[in-house]
């Protein structure tokens, strides 16, 4: 067994372990992943100031995230299919999270269900991701649904009414569960470790949907779905009642430009997620990180802002807050982590990052994470 020491220790045994279907879904951008890889390389360019001889003992990466205690402002992203990573990929991330002190974002296009991820977390309160398809029964049914799962924030997607080209998706005929292509069992062959995992869970379908939309009995793929299902038509105004139904904490997820950043604070969310759906989505955006200071600076004050990817290291947590942002969100970090070692590997990338935000942030001079601004940072380097 390796020693894992960073994120890409767990990206290099997550390929090893996972049908390449799976890993290639989440580690891949859409057409020519330019904004994908932006997305992480952009936060080199940011640097950091040293400082010296400053008490450094006591220090903290406890803050809030929407007014709820975090251990580090650090939150699980939702990624659709999570459970095709490990088997019960979302229960055993959930597990990690609550342990941790994060808050874990269930996808709507997950594997395991709303009441799965309640009954296996002890009704531990876990946020809900929610798509908008055409059949709105189904989606006032799915907000009602995580309101008696005790869902302490929504999260609405609002980047994702039609689904970003991802070229290996279609070339690897990504589906949940995989069809039994020759390709696909000589791939999974040499995973046996996943296989013995998926043959000993009965959740290996959309859970959230498979059973509960009339005539669904089985989804295959994600590509197929979201164009047949989700509503190229959503607007402001289904935000407005969305957020009457839900009643509770509502994050937008997917804003990249300052008018829209406008629009959300207008909708009356409590935050909104600097986001290019990690690059999956419009290729040729902005990464999020090079966003993020113009819609800070726009909206910062009346709403509060969060971002995600490319966060594959506590650094790029760290630069993130001295930016403005007042929480993050792993995706693929996490991903990795769980593909790798399960529920073990989770909490290992959740440690990696908090050690490395810890020590970055006290080499700036700081020794807690609230007091972090821009005056860590390298005027000029941002
Ligand atoms: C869905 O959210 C995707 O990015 O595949």
């Amino acid at each position: 067994m390796p020693v894992i020491t960073n994120i890409e220790d767990l990206r290099v045994l997550a390929k090893k372990r996972v049908p390449r279907m799976f890993y290639d879904y989440a580690d891949c951008g859409s057409w020519t992943e330019g904004t994908y890889r932006a997305n992480e390389a952009d936060f080199d360019k940011i640097l950091f100031r040293q400082r010296v001889a400053i008490n450094l003992e006591n220090r903290s990466t406890r803050t809030t995230m929407i007014d709820q205690e975090v251990a580090m402002p650090v939150a699980i992203a939702p990624v659709g299919l999570t459970g095709m990573q490990h088997a019960d990929g979302e229960i055993l991330t959930a597990l990690a999270a609550k342990k941790f002190g994060i808050p874990f974002t269930l996808s709507t296009m997950s594997i395991c269900s709303i009441e799965d991820v309640a009954q296996a977390t002890g009704n531990h309160p876990f946020w809900f991701q929610l798509y908008v398809m055409k059949d709105r029964d189904f989606i006032e049914r799915l907000i009602d649904r995580a309101k008696a799962a005790h869902c302490s924030a929504l999260m609405l997607t609002l980047d994702l009414q039609i689904l970003g080209q991802r070229h290996k998706d279609l070339k690897n005929g990504l589906s949940a569960p995989p069809k039994l292509t020759l390709p696909n069992i000589l791939n999974m062959m040499t995973k046996p470790r996943w296989g013995l995992g998926m043959l000993g869970t009965s959740r290996r379908e959309f859970r959230n949907i498979v059973g509960h939309v009339k005539g669904v009995e089985n989804m295959g793929s994600l590509s197929e779905w979201t164009s047949r299902q989700f509503d190229p038509a959503l607007s402001w105004n289904d935000v407005e009642w969305i957020k009457k139904r839900w009643g509770g904490k509502l994050i937008l997820k997917g804003i990249q430009d300052p008018e829209d950043a406008r629009l959300a604070v207008e909708s009356g969310a409590d935050a909104l997620i600097v986001s290019n759906h990690g690059g999956r989505q419009l290729d040729g955006a902005a990464s999020s990180i090079s966003a993020l200071p113009e819609i800070v600076d726009t909206v910062g004050s009346r709403i509060e802002v969060h971002m995600d990817g490319g966060i594959r290291s506590g650094q790029h947590v760290l630069k993130a807050m001295a930016l403005g942002a007042k929480g993050t969100y792993i995706g693929r970090a996490f991903v990795y982590g769980l593909g790798a070692m399960g529920e073990q590997g989770v909490t290992k990338a959740l440690e990696i990052i908090q050690k490395e935000l810890d020590l970055s942030m006290a080499f700036c001079g700081r020794t807690d994470i609230r007091s972090v601004d821009k005056g860590i940072l390298l005027p000029g380097s941002y």
